[in-house]
């Protein structure tokens, strides 16, 4: 029996899991299987899940276009919260019960999952599971872009002040987190772009200071005029192709652009200049998050968790929630996210 004094919880050898058949294919390819409940090593934690969130990752490795790194799980899902089921022989930090919130290598679209201890925090009493589930893979990618590569601090408000940032898909998961962050840090100006008006109101709210409709303007040209010729100083990309040079005009002297993905395609267009790369001294890094050592994750998360904990407690720094669906409906939440809505 579960039992909460004792500190002991039942644990079944199976549990449903989401697969895909044949491993790759559409939204509807996926179903709910039975499969073996994860075992856990010494640095791991079993966690009974509650809630889980949807990735754009996860539609890409759904679709066969992002191979899963070596050791991690089949099972889709970056994300969850939940409570704690069994704990590794060098677990220290949480008990039998505790409620846990996660990022993963894999494996959140299930009952059970085992995560590194270090890749684990607690979800503060006002925060509920559902809001803690959506916050790990945003918040950490945006983290990581942004402070760790883009240069962003977590304590210079002063120098934060000076500093230009775009962000663009602003209404996404990652966006949504990275505004946030920066203006919990203090940024002088946060632009961002979107492709519709519900969605560039939403940037707004959460903190952008300027919202481009990347359907209706040229986001390059609205970006000269916004910094006055002078261009950003950090910016975030996962559009790739189409956006190319128009990331190159809109980053300034010395700026950084950060790429995390390639949505509109990764090959450049035809007449592509590197001369702006050179003219402006530009830092150009693209990042993984999900290919990092568990150590790296692990310190991204404590660094993270110091800055943007509290604001995160107090509701501070929001989640932005679009529907939530039972494990069932796993692929109607893949439809809405393949047609962007
Ligand atoms: N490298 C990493 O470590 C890492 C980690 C996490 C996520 N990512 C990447 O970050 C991106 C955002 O992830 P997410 O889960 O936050 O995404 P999401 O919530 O699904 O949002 C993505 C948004 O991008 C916009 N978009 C899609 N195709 C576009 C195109 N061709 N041109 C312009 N805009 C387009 C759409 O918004 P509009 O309606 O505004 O067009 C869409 O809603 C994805 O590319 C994901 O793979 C990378």
């Amino acid at each position: 029996a579960n039992c909460s004094e004792c500190l002991i919880m039942d644990i079944p050898e199976k549990m449903q899991g989401v697969m895909v058949k044949n491993g790759a294919g559409t939204a509807q390819d996926m179903f709910l299987d039975s499969v073996d409940v994860p075992s856990i090593t010494p640095s791991q934690i079993l966690v009974k899940i509650s809630a889980t969130a949807i990735n754009r990752a996860d539609t890409l490795q759904r679709q066969g276009k992002y191979p899963v790194p070596a050791g991690a799980t089949k099972i889709m899902g970056l994300e969850f919260a939940g409570t704690v089921a069994s704990l590794g022989s060098e677990c220290s930090k949480y008990k039998v019960g505790d409620r846990v919130f996660g990022l993963l290598g894999g494996g959140g679209y299930a009952e059970y999952v085992a995560v590194e201890e270090g890749h684990v925090l607690p979800i503060p009493d006002e925060v509920t599971d559902v809001t803690a589930a959506g916050f790990p893979e945003g918040y950490i990618t945006a983290f990581q872009a942004l402070f760790w590569i883009g240069g962003i601090s977590t304590t210079d408000r002063d120098a934060n002040a000076k500093k230009m940032v775009l962000i663009h898909a602003g209404a996404s998961g990652v966006s949504t987190s990275g505004i946030q962050l920066c203006k919990l840090a203090g940024v002088g100006t946060i632009i961002t772009t979107a492709g519709s008006k519900e969605k560039l109101e939403m940037t707004k709210k959460l903190g952008a200071d300027f919202a481009i409709n990347y359907k209706e303007e040229d986001f390059a040209a609205r970006v000269a005029e916004i910094t006055e010729g002078k261009g950003v100083s950090v910016l975030i990309d996962y559009i790739g192709q189409s956006y190319w040079k128009k990331n190159l005009d809109s980053i300034g002297l010395d700026g950084k652009i950060v790429i995390l993905g390639f949505l509109s395609g990764p090959v450049l267009p035809e007449g592509s200049s590197i001369a702006p790369i050179l003219r402006k001294r530009v830092t150009i890094t693209g990042s993984t998050l999900r290919s990092r050592s568990d150590q790296y994750k692990t310190d991204l998360i404590k660094d993270l968790w110091e800055f943007a904990g509290k604001a995160f407690s107090h509701g501070c720094l929001r989640v932005i929630i679009h529907k939530e669906l039972p494990l069932s409906e796993v692929c109607e939440s893949h439809r809405m996210m393949e047609a962007n809505e």
